[in-house]
C-alpha cells in the first residue's frame, strides 16, 4: 500500500472549512484552492535533495545549502487540478506544467480522457499530479497509469480531499505513489460525490454553476 499524508494543520483546516461552505464564492473558493495547494506542496517537498555550496557573507566566507535542482513538474488533472497550479508555483516556480484532461462519465462515473500535453523530458522529472477531488479513485489512477507509460518513476499525488474509497484504490494500485491528502472525509454518496465534501470543485472554481 502506497504511503499517505494527511495534512493536520490548523491553518488547512480553516482554510478547508471555507471551502466546504456553499455559500464561498468563486473568488475566495479559487483563492483557498490555491493557498491548500501551497500548503500542501510545502510537506511534499521535504524530501527534494540540498547540495552544498560556498559563498561569501558580508562577514565571512561559509557554506551553505540549495536546492540540488532536480527537475520537477506539475501535470494538474483539468479542470479542477487547475486550481492548484498557481500556489504550487509560488514554492516550485521553474517546474514545468504538463496537462492532462479527464472528466468523469455523470452514468458510469469513469474517466473519458481527452486531452494530454506532458514536458519532453517528464521521464527524468519528479511529478507532482494535482486534482482536489479523490473521489472513486478512477481519474487519478488512470492519469498515473499515463504518466508511468510516459516513463515518470517518481510521481507524488495532491488532493485536497478525498474518501476512503478512492485513497485506498489509489494506493493499491499505484503502492508506489506518495499521496497528500488535505482532509479524509466520511464517504462516496450513491451518486459518486464526497461527503461532506465540497460539491463539484470544477464548477465551484470556474463559477460554471
Ligand atoms: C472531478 C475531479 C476529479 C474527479 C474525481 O472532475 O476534479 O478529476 O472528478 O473523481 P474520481 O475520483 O471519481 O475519478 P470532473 O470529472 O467533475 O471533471 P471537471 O474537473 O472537468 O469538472
Ligand atoms: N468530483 C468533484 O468535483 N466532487 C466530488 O465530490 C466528487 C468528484
Amino acid at each position: 500500500m502506497g504511503e499517505v499524508f494527511i495534512m493536520d494543520h490548523p491553518l488547512i483546516r480553516h482554510k478547508i472549512g471555507i471551502i466546504r461552505d456553499q455559500n464561498t464564492g468563486t473568488k475566495e473558493f479559487r483563492e483557498m484552492i490555491s493557498e491548500i495547494a501551497m500548503l500542501e506542496t510545502y510537506e511534499s517537498t521535504r524530501d527534494l535533495q540540498m547540495e552544498e555550496v560556498e559563498i561569501e557573507t558580508p562577514i565571512t566566507s561559509t557554506t551553505v545549502e540549495r536546492l540540488a535542482g532536480k527537475k520537477l513538474a506539475i501535470i494538474p488533472i483539468l479542470r479542477a487540478g487547475l486550481g492548484m497550479v498557481s500556489g504550487m508555483q509560488t514554492l516550485i516556480p521553474s517546474a514545468k506544467i504538463g496537462h492532462i484532461g479527464m472528466y468523469r462519465d455523470h452514468e458510469t462515473l469513469k474517466p473519458v480522457e481527452y486531452y494530454c500535453k506532458l514536458p519532453a523530458d517528464i521521464e527524468e522529472r519528479d511529478v507532482f499530479v494535482v486534482d482536489p477531488m479523490l473521489a472513486t479513485g478512477g481519474s487519478a489512477c488512470d492519469a498515473i497509469s499515463l504518466l508511468k507509460q510516459h516513463g515518470c518513476k517518481r510521481i507524488r499525488f495532491l488532493c485536497i480531499i478525498a474518501s476512503p474509497e478512492g485513497l485506498m484504490r489509489l494506493q493499491k494500485e499505484h503502492p508506489d505513489v506518495y499521496i497528500i491528502v488535505g482532509a479524509l472525509d466520511d464517504h462516496l454518496n450513491e451518486v459518486g460525490y464526497i461527503v461532506p465534501g465540497l460539491g463539484d470543485a470544477g464548477d465551484r472554481i470556474f463559477g460554471t454553476k
